[in-house]
């Protein structure tokens, strides 16, 4: 029997044969909230940001937790009390980080397609920075501060046009993507900025993509993003703060990206020997923060064995965990319970939608029978918040584990629940 934490994941170990969050044993929590349940730790998160806090030690810098990556108000909440601000994309994420404490002060929106509404909500609330992604955008966004009697504050999110060597999907800094204004453009679109009177500029920020496991795409975009802060500054415009946006990735498989210390300590050594040290930074990070805090726990209800393949058939599903089916991704499984005797099949883990694409593991040696429980791992961050209720499956049960405290943080939905809004005629 191992006593050894996963890899990626040092709040989630093995002791005598149990998996563990912290101080609780995942069979326990499972066999009390049921399955499919996800368990976060605290600790696991806190580390997570203290990772940046130690990188950006001295300076100026806000980080912005992007909390499109998991956006429940319990996990909102150990962030907004640790100081962050918040990333949102969305009316529905401000309203979430204002009903979990967060200073509106301190949140940035990002995001190409806000409405007029979400432009007014937010500016009520008094946010801190619209990050706008088109000079259409930039027009409207002055119309509603004029009409609501304030400036906006804004960044331009450039494109920086920098490959940051991920899945298609998930790149958002590339010429060919929906995102943020052209680098060639960026100067002619603040030069027009500073013409509007609805509209205050205090800073400039890009965001290149996600799961990026190496440190050359941030020293590029970083390159790109000082010339521009120079060639704006030049034209008369101050920026009050440089924003480098998220997409620092994690061990999901043996994964080796840069620790966010060590890569922060290359960036700021470019904007020191730029002259830029003692600007105001500020990040976005999602993933990173959450990602490898979090497991779904997962009942086996059949083992299938087959001609061509073994399935073995679980509680979770795509509608729980969509990343695999979405972009291919992997995400480790292991059992709650190490049992050595058990026969080992190599087969599918697969969920219970009737979709052929409903897997969540392909080709794994699984060591469990039918009613025992596994653990998918690196599931704090794109799973919940991208849930959905496809083939009228309720979402799960989030607990937090601290130490040895349990939070639940959502119960599992109702069915009812499900079509509560719904009408007969
Ligand atoms: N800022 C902006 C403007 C973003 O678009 C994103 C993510 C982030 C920050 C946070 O990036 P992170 O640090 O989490 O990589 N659902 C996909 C990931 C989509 C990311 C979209 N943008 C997945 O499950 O892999």
């Amino acid at each position: 029997m191992s006593a050894a934490t996963l890899p990626g994941q040092p709040f989630v170990h093995y002791h005598e044969g149990q998996l563990y969050v912290e101080g609780r044993a995942l069979q326990q929590l499972a066999q009390r909230h049921a399955t499919p349940l996800f368990v976060y730790s605290q600790a696991a998160m806190l580390a997570a940001l203290a990772a940046y806090q130690r990188g950006f030690a001295g300076r100026d810098a806000q980080i912005c937790y992007a909390m499109k990556a998991n956006s429940t108000l319990g996990v909102l909440q150990v962030f907004a009390r640790a100081g962050c601000g918040f990333d949102i994309v969305s009316g529905g994420e401000l309203a979430r980080v204002l009903a979990a404490g967060g200073d509106a002060a301190k949140v940035i929106f990002s995001g190409v397609g806000k409405t007029r509404a979400e432009m007014r909500q937010a500016l009520d609330a008094g946010i801190g920075c619209f990050n706008v992604e088109s000079e259409a955008e930039l027009d409207v966004l002055n119309a509603v501060a004029l009409e609501r009697g304030c400036r906006a504050p804004i960044s331009i999110r450039v494109n920086p046009n920098v490959d940051p060597k991920t899945h298609p999907y998930i790149s958002t800094g590339l010429k060919g993507n929906k995102f943020g204004v052209a680098h060639e453009r960026t100067l002619a679109t603040y030069q027009r900025a500073a013409l509007l009177p609805g509209l205050r500029i205090v800073g400039i920020d890009c965001h290149i993509g996600s799961q990026i496991t190496e440190s050359a795409p941030y020293l590029d975009a970083m390159d790109r993003m000082l010339e521009l802060v120079a060639a704006i500054e030049a034209g008369g415009i101050h920026l009050e703060h440089i924003d480098l946006g998220g997409g620092l990735g994690i061990d999901y498989n043996g994964d080796t990206p840069p620790a966010a210390d060590a890569l922060w300590a290359q960036l700021l050594a470019k904007l020191d020997a730029r002259g830029f040290g003692q600007r105001k930074l500020m990040i976005e990070p999602g993933r990173s923060l959450v990602g490898n805090a979090g497991v779904c726990v997962t009942e086996v209800l059949y083992l299938k064995p087959g001609e061509q393949k073994n399935f073995c058939i679980v509680d979770a599903a795509m509608n729980d965990l969509p990343r695999p089916a979405m972009y291919q991704a992997f995400h480790r499984i292991v059992p709650l319970q190490e049992h050595a005797d058990h026969p080992s099949l190599l087969c599918d883990v697969v969920g219970p939608v009737c979709e052929s694409g409903d897997w969540i593991g392909r080709d794994r040696q699984i060591q469990a029978q039918a009613g025992e429980y596994l653990a998918v791992l690196s599931a704090g961050a794109y799973c919940v918040s991208m849930s959905s209720n496809y083939n009228s499956r309720p979402r799960a049960a989030e607990l937090l584990v601290d130490g040895e405290a349990v939070h639940v943080l959502r119960e599992r939905e109702s069915v009812a629940g499900l079509f509560a809004g719904e009408q007969l005629r």
